[in-house]
Formats: structure tokens, sequence, C-alpha cells
């Protein structure tokens, strides 16, 4: 079984370039397939959950070329609306093919679609917003199945922003005949690089970063190279790093205009940000102070991050409160922290950590993949050695976290242990 192993107490000096954004680009290649043609991806990031979608492009049909960061996706081959159910089990985003399908083919069969267990996610949006659009969906078990004789602009009303559910009626909006207006759409950065990425693709997209979207679906489309923005989420873990750890890291390509809240939050903490031309620069002198937030849609602190914040408030200064809205069993991590010595009260939707300095090094398992690099993030100020299981989940969004944070001085390192 593979496992990180970190051995804490090392400051951070120096700079770590950032990845492309797993939760932009994955929409991005889902909807490369509402155009017979090509689409090239740059700063496409060396994520599991990127090899897995090439995977599923390539079963239906379309050519993939993945060389460094660049994608080159050739749909004219697209010949079957099927996703494999092995596939779609693997990750959250093979929901996201339903509508560019349906746009596509007029029709398309899936899976309920796995991802973190983080809660019970269910996908009654994303199936509602398809049926406003003309779908006619089936769902037995955990197969959906779904046609459509020709998707038709409608008005759609989401209850909550749903991230996934805006994206796919976004897309499936871009094929249907006539206007669809989406309300109560999803305003996060993801969106609005998708819609950017339709646009330059030929679609007619108005209202892009606002809950409100209008699109005049039916416009011939054309091929696009198109370049993913940094992962802000990625960006934000490694600023945690920092703050646990200690020194001082410019997070290159960062990508900072998105990041607010997670600055501010790191800033009340007592660490320094400073925004540059090249990226963010994040220090740390001592430990970081408490902090009392909740997560929310965006420009809110992400639930992404959250694991991330209650990492950095088990060895802050004083007591914080971090309350978790968004998902309803995302605090996997909190308790796998107790282990190395985090005085952690899980009441509910909100932990009260006691911040303690430092954390003990230990055995910890992570099961889901933000998580998972909360744990790493608090292994690095940990005393002795953290051995970290379950490091295939953290594979899934960050290209190499050793990699990447052994570039600035942790000394941490994968390894195996017999099972
Ligand atoms: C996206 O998931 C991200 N994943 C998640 O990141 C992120 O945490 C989430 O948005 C929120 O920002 C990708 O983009 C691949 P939602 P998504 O639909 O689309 C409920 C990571 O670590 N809901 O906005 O699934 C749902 O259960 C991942 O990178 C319904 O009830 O998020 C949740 O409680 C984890 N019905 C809430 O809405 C639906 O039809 C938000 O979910 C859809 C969602």
């Amino acid at each position: 079984m593979s496992v990180i192993r970190i051995r804490g107490l090392h400051c951070l000096e120096g700079e770590i370039r950032i990845q492309g954004s797993k939760n932009a680009v994955l929409p991005l290649m889902a909807a490369s397939l509402l155009h017979r043609g090509t689409v090239v991806l740059k700063n496409v990031p060396g994520i599991q959950d990127v090899n897995c979608m090439k995977g599923i492009l390539e079963y239906l049909g379309c050519v993939c070329e993945w060389n460094a960061h660049t994608l080159r996706i050739s749909t004219e081959g697209l010949n079957t609306a099927v996703i494999p159910e092995a596939e779609a089990g693997r990750m959250r985003s093979s929901v996201m093919l339903l509508g560019p399908l349906l746009g596509r083919l007029g029709e398309a069969v899936s899976h309920h679609p796995g991802g973190c267990s983080i809660g019970r996610r269910p996908i009654d949006l994303h199936l509602s917003a398809l049926r406003k659009l003309g779908a006619e969906i089936r769902v037995e078990g955990d197969r959906i199945t779904a046609s459509a004789e020709g998707l038709r602009g409608s008005e759609i009303l989401f209850p909550f922003p749903s991230v996934g559910a805006t994206e796919n009626a976004v897309m499936a909006a871009v094929a249907a005949r006539g206007i669809t207006v989406l309300r109560g759409a999803s305003v996060e950065p993801e969106i609005e690089v998708l819609c950017r990425f339709l646009k330059k693709m030929g679609a007619r997209i108005d209202g892009i970063g606002s809950s409100t979207l209008m699109i005049e679906g039916g416009q011939p489309l054309h091929d696009v190279t198109f370049a993913v923005p940094g992962d802000r989420i990625v960006a934000g873990t490694y600023a945690g790093a920092v703050l646990a750890a200690g020194g001082d890291v410019l997070l290159r390509e960062a990508p900072a205009d998105h990041m607010g809240a997670v600055l501010h939050a790191m800033n009340r903490m007592g660490g320094r940000t400073e925004l540059l031309p090249e990226g963010i620069r994040v220090r740390m002198d001592g430990r970081p102070g408490a902090v009392c937030l909740a997560t929310e849609a965006y420009p809110g602190f992400p639930t992404d991050l959250q694991s991330v914040i209650v990492a950095v408030a088990a060895l802050a200064d004083g007591e914080s409160r971090i309350r978790e809205t968004v998902f309803e069993a995302r605090f996997a991590s909190a308790k796998e922290l107790q282990k190395l010595g985090a005085h952690i009260i899980i009441e509910d939707r909100t932990v009260r950590v006691d911040g303690t300095y430092p954390l003990t090094g230990g055995s910890v398992r992570a099961a889901d993949l933000r998580g998972g690099a909360a744990l790493v993030v608090a292994g690095l100020a940990a005393r002795g050695t953290t051995v970290l299981t379950g490091c295939e989940h953290i594979r899934r969004g960050y290209e190499d976290i050793c990699r990447d944070l052994c570039s600035v001085g942790a000394d941490m390192e994968y390894g195996t242990v017999a099972t």
C-alpha cells in the first residue's frame, strides 16, 4: 500500500508553481463533446481525475493526445453515448457528461457518479435541469438513461447554487434550440471559466460571472485552444502548509483574484500574504492564531479548503470554530487529526479546535482528496514522523504534493507499507 511519510517541523522557503485547476479542466473536457472537431487545452494538471476523464472520452470514441500539460481532444470519432459504469463511479465529474452527450448525440447512459465521500451528493438538480431542457431521463438503481429528440431552451431556477448542476445545464443549453435563462446559478470561478471557454468556441452566453446566465443555444461551434487557470484550492492548500510549517513561499501562478476569502482568513490567522505579478507570496513567523469561519458558496470561504484550515487551526494559538455549510459529512480528516494530538470537538456541522503546538507524528488515513491534503499539512507541524495511508485520494487532485512541498524544504516522501 502506498503511503506518504512526513518528518515535521521544517519551515518552507522558496517557490512552487501552482498546477492547472482540476475543477476547471474537468468540465472543459466534458464540454469538448459539444463540438465535432478539435479542442486544445493548455496547463492541464497531471492528475488522476484528468486521466480518468480522458479514458472516458477515448472510450466514447474521441482521440486524446496528452503531452506534458497540453491535452488535444478530437471528438470526430464520438460513436457511443454509454459511459462505462466502473468509470462513472470513479469521480463526480462523470455526471457532467450527460449534458454534452444529450446535446451532441441526443442520448446518454451513465451511472450515479463517484467522488469524495463527503456527503450524499445527490444529482437531482442535474436531472431536473436537463428535463427542463427537454430530456427524458430514467433512473433505475444507479443507472441513468437519458434521451432527447432535440433539447429546447427553457428557464431554470436553481434552489441553491450547485456547481455541477450549473455546469451541466450550461453545456446542455449551448446545444439547445432557443434561449435558456439560468437563475440562481453557481458563481464559482470554474463556471466563469467554462462560460469563457464555450464563448470562445462560438456559444452565445450573457451574464458570465453572475447568478443569472442567458444562453442562446444552437450556435455553430468551432475548434478552440484554451489555457486552464491555476488551481485555487491547490494554492490554498500550500498557503495553509506555510501557515502550519512557517516560512516564506511564492505560489507562482496562483489565481489570487479568486482567493479573496482564503487569503483574508489566512491573514487573520497571522499569515502575511502579498499579491505579486507572478503569484502570491505567503509568509508565516511563529504559530498561527485562531480563526472562526463558515464555508460558503463563492465568494465565501470554499468548502474544499475547510479540511486544510481545520488542520492549521489544530496547531493555532487559541480556540477556533469552523462550520461546514455545503457538505454534510466533511470532517473525516478532523477525526484523523485527533490521532496527531489535535484537540477537536465535532458538533454536527461545526468543529471546535483548541490549538496545540506542535502536533505529534502518528499514523493517519486519508478518506478523501482534500482531507488527505489537510493531513499532509498537519504532518508538517508535527514532531516526529507522520505516516499517511490512503494517499491515492490525493493524487486525484494534486499532481505531486511531495514534489511540490519538498521543493520548498519539507522532509517527506512516498513509500510503501506491507499490507
Ligand atoms: C463541485 O462539486 C466540486 N467538484 C467540489 O470539489 C466542490 O466541493 C463543490 O463543487 C462545491 O464547491 C468538481 O468541480 C469536480 P455542488 P459538486 O453540486 O458539483 C448538493 C474537490 O475536492 N447537491 O455545488 O458536486 C450536494 O450534495 C471537490 O475538488 C444536491 O443536493 O458540488 C452538496 O451538498 C469535492 N443535488 C451541495 O449541493 C444536486 O443535484 C453542493 O454541491 C447537486 C448537488
